[in-house]
C-alpha cells in the first residue's frame, strides 16, 4: 500500500506553500525551463534530471572518474567507495530495517533486476511441482523473466506450474477476494507490481501479504513508485522480499537501477556469475537522485502528483468522447477513503474515434509529450493503443489545464 496521500483537501497554505516549494524544484531542471512551451508529460517513461544530478556525474567524469574495486590508486579508491556509499544510500532511502542483512546490486533497470531475482534467485531454489504467481497484465517486463525461468527450469526436467494474479476487470487492481483460489500449499512466489505503469492504481500488495501468508516471497516492481512516493519496506503495509527499481525514472542516468533484496525469506539473492565493470557514472547519479529526491521529499511529490492527477480525471471523466483505462473510483478527489484505489501520477486514456497514435501526435502539436501505443502491457495487441499522461513534480496545474483544452476542443 502507497502512503496516505490526502488530495484537493488541505487548506489553502498548504497549496500556497506547496506552490512555492514546487516552481522552486521545477527550476532546477534545466531541460525543462529551457522548453516553456513544451510540457514534458511522459514521466513514467523516464523522469528528467534535476541539476545537482547532471552537476554530479560532471563532478565524477571530470575529476575521480576510475573502475570500481580494481585498482589501489585515489581515483580507483573514490570510484570504489562512491558505489559502496550508493549501496547503503539505496537501503536509506528505502527505510530498510535490515542493512546488515539485506543486499542491493546495481543493474540496468527495472527489466534486468527482474530478470536477476528470476535467473539467481528463483531458478535455483524451485523444485517440482512448485507454483509461483505473476501478473499477466502488468507491465511485459514483470512477466517475461518468470516465463524464462519456467522454461530454464524445464529444461533441468523441473516442472514448475507458473498462475495468472487474479485481476479485477473494471480497476485494474488485482481480485485480492480470487487470490484466494490462485494461492495453494506449493505457492513458492509471488511478483506484483506496486504502481500500475497503465492504470495508475496502487496495486495494494499488503492484500496479496495478506492473502499467502507471511512466509513467501514476494517482489516488487518498483519501477513507477520509487522516486515518486515514498516506499518503506519497515512499513508492514509493504512487507516484500525485493524491491527492483529504475534509477532513471527516479532522476537518475538512464541504464541504472537496483535490486533490494530484504534477504529473510529463502537464500540470500547472489548475483551469479563474474560481474563486470559496473554502470560507475549511473551510480553516482543515482547517489544524487536520491539524497535530491530525499531532500525535495517524496511525501511532498505524491501529494502534488495526486492533485495533478485529480486534476486531470476530474474534467477527463465528463468528456464522453474519451474512454478513461483502470480504476473509476479513483477519479474521485477523495481517493483516499479506505477500499478506494489511489492514482498516483499515471492517466491513461482513449478518444472513441481519434487512433491513439493520432492523438499523440495532436497533442505533440500543442506541445505535450505523451506516450501513445500500446505501453508494453503484458497481452496487449496493436491494436490496444492508449494515450498515457504521466507526471512529476516538475509539471504544473496550468499544464494540465491547457492539455485539458486540447482534449476537449477534440471531442
Ligand atoms: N516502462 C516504461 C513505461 O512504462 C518504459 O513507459
Amino acid at each position: 500500500m502507497a502512503p496516505d496521500v490526502h488530495h484537493g483537501g488541505g487548506h489553502d497554505g498548504d497549496h500556497d506553500e506547496d506552490g512555492a516549494w514546487q516552481r522552486a524544484l521545477r527550476e532546477q531542471f534545466p531541460i525543462v525551463t529551457a522548453h516553456p512551451d513544451t510540457a514534458y508529460l511522459d514521466s513514467a517513461a523516464t523522469s528528467q534530471k534535476p541539476r545537482a544530478v547532471l552537476e554530479a556525474v560532471q563532478t565524477y567524469l571530470t575529476t575521480s572518474n576510475a573502475n570500481a574495486g580494481r585498482g589501489t590508486y585515489p581515483w580507483a579508491n573514490r570510484t570504489t567507495e562512491l558505489v559502496e556509499r550508493t549501496r547503503a544510500r539505496v537501503k536509506e532511502f528505502l527505510h530498510d530495517p535490515g542493512p546488515d542483512r539485506s543486499g542491493v546490486h546495481f543493474t540496468s533497470g527495472t527489466t534486468d533486476g527482474l530478470r536477476m531475482v528470476a535467473r539467481d534467485w528463483l531458478v535455483p531454489h524451485l523444485t517440482d511441482g512448485d507454483e509461483i504467481l505473476v501478473p499477466h497484465a502488468d507491465h511485459q517486463a514483470n512477466l517475461a523473466p518468470w516465463l524464462e525461468a519456467r522454461h530454464l527450469l524445464a529444461a533441468r526436467g523441473v516442472d514448475v506450474k507458473v498462475r495468472a494474479l487474479p485481476y479485477q476487470a473494471a480497476s485494474g487492481d488485482y481480485d485480492h477476494r480470487a487470490l484466494g483460489t490462485a494461492v495453494g500449499p506449493r505457492t513458492r512466489f509471488v511478483a506484483a507490481t506496486h504502481i500500475h505503469h497503465v492504470f495508475g492504481g496502487d496495486m495494494n500488495v499488503h492484500r496479496i501479504r495478506a492473502a499467502v501468508g507471511p512466509d513467501v516471497p514476494i517482489c516488487l516492481d518498483a519501477a513507477q513508485s520509487v522516486g515518486h512516493l515514498p516506499v518503506r519496506v519497515d512499513d508492514p503495509a509493504l512487507d516484500v522480499d525485493f524491491v527492483v527499481f529504475s534509477g532513471h525514472k527516479a532522476m537518475a542516468l538512464p541504464g541504472t537501477g537496483a535490486v533490494w533484496a530484504r534477504n529473510t525469506r529463502g537464500p540470500v539473492l547472489r548475483p551469479a556469475g563474474w560481474q563486470g565493470t559496473p554502470n560507475t557514472v549511473g551510480i553516482v547519479s543515482l547517489l544524487a537522485a536520491l539524497d535530491w529526491l530525499d531532500e525535495a521529499g517524496t511525501d511532498r511529490i505524491a501529494r502534488h502528483t495526486a492533485r495533478l492527477t485529480t486534476r486531470l480525471t476530474d474534467r477527463l471523466r465528463h468528456l464522453d468522447a474519451y474512454e478513461v483505462l483502470g480504476c473509476q473510483s479513483s477519479l474521485a478527489a477523495d481517493s483516499a477513503v479506505p477500499g478506494g484505489q489511489r492514482r498516483h501520477g499515471i492517466v491513461t486514456f482513449r478518444h472513441r474515434d481519434i487512433p491513439s497514435d493520432d492523438l499523440g501526435f495532436i497533442l505533440y502539436s500543442h506541445g505535450f509529450m505523451v506516450r501513445a501505443d500500446s505501453l508494453c502491457q503484458a497481452g496487449a495487441t496493436d491494436r490496444d493503443g492508449s494515450v498515457r499522461v504521466s507526471l512529476h513534480l516538475y509539471n504544473t496545474a496550468q499544464e494540465i489545464d491547457r492539455l485539458l483544452d486540447v482534449i476537449e476542443s477534440l471531442t
